[in-house]
């Protein structure tokens, strides 16, 4: 037995040991020498994945060398809006499903990318807009969770949903123009629908502390605070011949809101800097705790996007590059993850949530002073999804609730933008802390999804 070999099982017995008593623990640099990506990886309790083109499935090289070096794979583009769902209601699972399929014959797990995008969206989803589109784009993301429910280790539920620049603000798009709240509305849908994948938020030129990256970690912020179901952030890292200094920092602030951080689509530009930048940025996740993993976008150079940028680990040929043997030393130099007590995951609200103690108003004041609302309904065999509009009267509203008497059988399973009390017969709806103060006219949205049919169900609103 060599002497590398005692080092790493002295190690697996020691994380083993102090793991199973329930301690933190933290590996000393030195300590293991794996010889792939996704051994080195796995020693520190992290996965090394790539994004894989489905018809290179087919190649003996690039097949080889992603089942030797990595443990994680996502699709470049077999699971986006306009591959899963071609056709409104027709949904192709073919290139995802043989995706998962070799996953698990070769003992990798899944990211899921991306159940909403502004790009890569087929042409009828391009042409709606208001609720229907709000509609379909929770009724995409319940289908496509589902479709995968158990399968997928993290979903990028929403991504690059930011402006570039310095505004620090949402990128407008069509989604966005369904209401601030389409995010979150995606998160609990996802939620509701594959309740064990992690859910994340993904984007790019979030390379450092930046204004679109502290605009997302506001958005994140937020989440937290109010039990919005996030449980991670995707850095792309599509990388030039520098990296950002505060590189790391930047994982780190995210992970002080109590989600894990993920390097999702890492290539970086060839030259001189190239096995530096790999290397560093594989450093800075390996010294952040709760950076889970790192995904290189392809494989070998000529499986990238990025043509002649030469942006990955691997030549065409098959041979490891330089930057290749950096990312193997940094996670191999790399301290493993200290296990720390896991934050609580928000909880989805919906009919788990009790009801509020408020009692319901003894006299309802509906009329031109109180609240109208409005439903538009995507339904489909043995379920719907319910966008409501909420349009306050001419003397606003402090609050507003909304009752709605689902047929028999139907039931509400999942709720976003309101609290649900009750979930078959009358169920009501109240406001959530952001939204229940409207002015004169003005407009909110909120939904629910459920089992059965609602067909023909009227809302009514009450203000307070
Ligand atoms: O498969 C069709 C082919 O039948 C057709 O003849 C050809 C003609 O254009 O297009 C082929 O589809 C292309 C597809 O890649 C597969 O090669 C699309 O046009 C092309 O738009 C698509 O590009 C992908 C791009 O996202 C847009 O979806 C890239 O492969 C993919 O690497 C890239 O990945 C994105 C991430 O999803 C999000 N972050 C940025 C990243 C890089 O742009």
């Amino acid at each position: 037995m060599n002497h590398k070999r005692v080092l790493r099982l002295a190690v697996t017995v020691a994380a083993t040991g102090a793991l199973a008593a329930g301690m933190t623990m933290t590996l000393t640099s030195t300590a293991s020498a794996g010889t792939t990506l996704k051994a080195s990886a796995a020693e520190k309790g992290r996965y090394f994945g790539a994004a894989v083109a489905g018809q290179k499935l087919s190649d003996n090289t690039y097949v080889t060398i992603l089942n030797r070096e990595f443990n994680s794979v996502v699709a470049e583009n077999d699971m986006k809006w306009d591959a899963t769902e071609p056709q409104q209601g027709r949904f192709v699972y073919t290139g995802g499903d043989r995706l998962v399929s070799h996953a698990q014959a070769n003992g990798q797990s899944v990211r899921g990318h991306a159940l909403l995008w502004y790009q890569q969206q087929p042409g009828w989803a391009q042409n709606m807009s208001g609720s229907a589109l709000r509609s379909a784009m929770i009724n995409h993301v319940t289908q496509v969770a589902t479709h995968f429910r158990g399968k997928i280790h993290s979903w990028d539920v929403v991504n690059e949903a930011f402006a570039d620049g310095n505004s620090g603000a949402r990128r407008d798009s069509n989604l966005q123009r369904t209401g601030n709240d389409w995010i979150e509305a995606a998160f609990y849908a996802a939620r509701a629908a594959d309740p064990g994948a992690k859910l994340c938020y993904n984007d790019y030129n979030t390379d450092g502390i930046n204004a679109k990256s502290t605009g997302i970690y506001n958005m994140v912020r937020d989440f937290r605070s109010r039990g919005v179901p996030i449980d991670c952030v995707g850095f792309q890292s599509h990388l030039g011949t520098s990296l950002a200094s505060d590189y790391q920092a930047n994982l780190q602030r995210f992970a002080d809101l109590g989600v894990d951080v993920q390097i999702t689509e890492l290539d970086v530009m060839s030259g001189g800097n190239q096995a530096n930048i790999f290397a560093g940025v594989t450093r800075a996740c390996m010294n952040v705790s709760r950076c889970t993993g790192i995904t290189t976008w392809g494989v070998r150079d000529c499986d990238s996007w990025r043509g002649s940028d030469n942006a990955l680990l691997f030549e065409c040929s098959g041979n490891k590059k330089a930057a290749y043997t950096s990312v193997l030393n940094a996670l191999n130099a790399g301290p493993g993850i200290t296990p720390s007590p896991t934050t609580p995951g928000p909880t989805t609200p919906g009919p788990t949530t009790p009801p509020p103690t408020t009692p319901p108003p003894t006299t309802p004041p509906p009329g031109p002073d109180g609240c109208t609302a409005s439903v538009s309904l995507n339904s489909w065999t043995g379920g719907f999804v319910a966008s409501v509009k909420v349009t306050a009267g001419s003397a606003g509203t402090n609050g507003w609730n909304v009752s709605v008497t689902l047929p028999g059988g139907a039931s509400v399973t999942n709720t976003w933008s309101a609290t649900a009390s009750g979930s078959t017969g009358t169920v009501r709806f109240t406001n959530v802390n952001y939204n229940g103060r409207l002015g004169a006219g003005q407009v909110t949205e909120f939904g629910f999804q459920g089992t059965g049919s609602a067909a023909g169900v009227t809302p009514t609103c009450t203000a307070s």
